[in-house]
């Protein structure tokens, strides 16, 4: 048995929680569109092909922002394919996923998909083969009332009112060799500032994201940053960070400090951006948006590898591209990305978890067939529920362990938020020790802890092992269970089951 305790004070809070941290991700990009949110024919479709059984996943699982239309898909995009008759719009061979696209589902689809689902919309602009004419152009058409041809062909191709979308990505990943149209930091970082200024001109309220770093593992990491926000920090409210992380040669113990990394890569962007404000003495801060994130097995080979589907030289319509599916030891790293996140709210206003159907991605479907949540589903839809009001912040002292690739990590890893309306404490815990139970206390400071509303915990079901995951003939292997917790006057106690992701939450009193 490992022990950890751990201290939060009502007063030493890090600030609100910000909601768009519960953001998803949806790109054309495999089966995540089409045969994911969208599938006209299947027997839960909508009057306009949007499959509600995967709605109201996206519902349950409280995504509160998507970004769209991609990813690598967008640096080849052309955005006027996407919007006007249906049956006039043009089919296109998508270079980033050697796919054929066939634009049924574009921009107007997504805005009525997302009004839907209940989110709010985060669009990047395509800067790979595109610059600022296309840019200022999707503004208007998108968001100008009307008076003007772009603004009056949306209202003829169906949308009297502007969509209205705040939030906008200044191109995708462009760091990346991969990418259609890389560019070095200097190149790229001119050219996001001018599309980002014109963008501006057509409607001053938007909000603009200016590529980072596409992981902290490329060589170019802190010195991209540091050039382009150079460039941009005027026009810019935030810059990206991706990360995915997946299990190496068996390496589960570094796998599930995962967490360490993200927190390694916030702190340094923060100190990046910080940097540039200090060397440019501006007075805004720059704020980070963590738009791409999850467990992904990249090393893995498979049939539906982006790799292979080059080789196979196919051009076919959303063929199946690395469907990941998810176990417990994933929802446990991703339970505790997400506390990374959350403890990092001050700075991280922004995150988006990759992707939301299908390609790589907390829920799942099949043309034809059923929809259904993986293991990773859970810790998402738990901390978009209850992480509310204010994070805590918080004093860890857990017993740790060695890990070959991060060195000593907690076996315990935690958040937590009070939320005053409510007057609850939630706070989510994940154990990362893979044989031992780890016995937690929570010293709840400046609160009396009346009772516990509500505890769950996921770990490695009966019979199962910590591999077990949801597939389509058994959906509901792994979930959450309840989890025996108690709470006396101003400390709550708990035993979690080893490799485990936890929540309870508490009614507390201002003491
Ligand atoms: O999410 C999958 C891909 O990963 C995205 O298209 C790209 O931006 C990233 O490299």
């Amino acid at each position: 048995m490992s022990r950890a305790t751990i201290t939060v004070d009502r007063d030493f809070t890090v600030g609100p929680v910000p909601r768009r941290i519960f953001g998803s991700f949806v790109e054309h990009m495999g089966r995540c569109v089409y045969t994911g949110i969208y599938e006209p024919g299947h027997a839960t479709a909508d009057e306009e092909g949007f499959r509600t059984d995967v709605l109201e996943l996206t519902r349950e699982m409280g995504v509160s922002v998507v970004r769209y239309p991609g990813g690598n898909f967008v640096s080849g995009y052309r955005w006027e394919d996407g919007v006007g008759p249906v049956a006039e719009r043009a089919r296109r061979l998508d270079g980033a996923w050697h796919t054929v696209e066939t634009n049924a589902f574009g921009l107007h689809e997504f805005a009525s998909w997302a009004r839907k689902a209940d989110v709010e919309i985060m669009e990047a602009i395509n800067l790979g083969t595109r610059g600022v004419e296309a840019a200022r152009e999707l503004v208007e058409y998108a968001n100008h009332p009307g008076g003007t041809a772009l603004s009056d062909l949306r209202r003829r191709n169906g949308a009297a009112d502007p969509f209205g979308i705040k939030l906008w990505c200044l191109g995708n990943e462009m760091d990346g060799p991969w990418q259609i149209g890389h560019k070095t930091a200097d190149e790229y970082g001119r050219l996001a500032q001018e599309a980002g200024k014109a963008m501006r001109l057509v409607d001053p309220s938007i909000e603009l994201v200016a590529c980072g770093s596409s992981s902290s593992g490329m060589p170019t990491f802190g010195e991209w940053e540091r050039i382009v926000l150079g460039h941009t920090y005027d026009v810019a409210d935030y810059v990206s960070l991706h990360a995915y992380y997946e299990e190496r040669e068996g390496d589960a113990a570094s796998f599930l400090a995962s967490a360490v990394d993200m927190d390694y890569f916030i702190e340094s962007v923060v100190s990046t951006a910080d940097a540039v404000r200090a060397a440019g003495k501006h007075k805004k801060f720059i704020n980070l948006s963590f738009d791409e994130w999850n467990v992904w097995y990249q090393s893995r080979p498979g049939v539906d590898s982006p790799a292979e589907i080059e080789a196979a030289g196919t051009w076919t319509e959303h063929p199946r591209i690395i469907e990941d599916e998810y176990n417990v030891t994933d929802a446990v790293v991703v339970g505790t990305l997400l506390n990374s996140l959350l403890r990092h709210g001050d700075r991280v206003s922004i995150a988006n978890q990759a992707q939301l159907a299908n390609v790589i991605a907390p829920i799942r479907s099949e043309a034809g067939g059923p929809a259904w949540r993986q293991s990773i589903f859970w810790p998402f839809a738990r901390m978009s529920e209850l992480a509310r009001g204010e994070i805590l912040r918080l004093a860890v002292s857990s017993d740790k362990y060695g890990t070959a690739r991060f060195g000593d990590a907690d076996l315990v890893d935690a958040s937590a938020t009070w939320d005053e309306e409510t007057g609850r404490v939630a706070i989510f815990l994940a154990n990362r020790g893979l044989d031992e139970d780890a016995d937690v206390s929570v010293s709840l400071r400046g609160f009396t802890g009346s009772r516990v509303t509500r505890a769950e915990v996921l770990t490695v079901p009966e019979g199962g092992d910590r591999f077990t995951s949801n597939i389509v003939d058994a959906q509901d292997r792994v979930g959450l269970r309840p989890l025996s917790a108690a709470v006396d006057g101003a400390t709550l106690t708990t035993t979690l089951p080893a490799l485990s992701w936890a929540v309870i939450e508490v009614e507390v009193a201002k003491a």
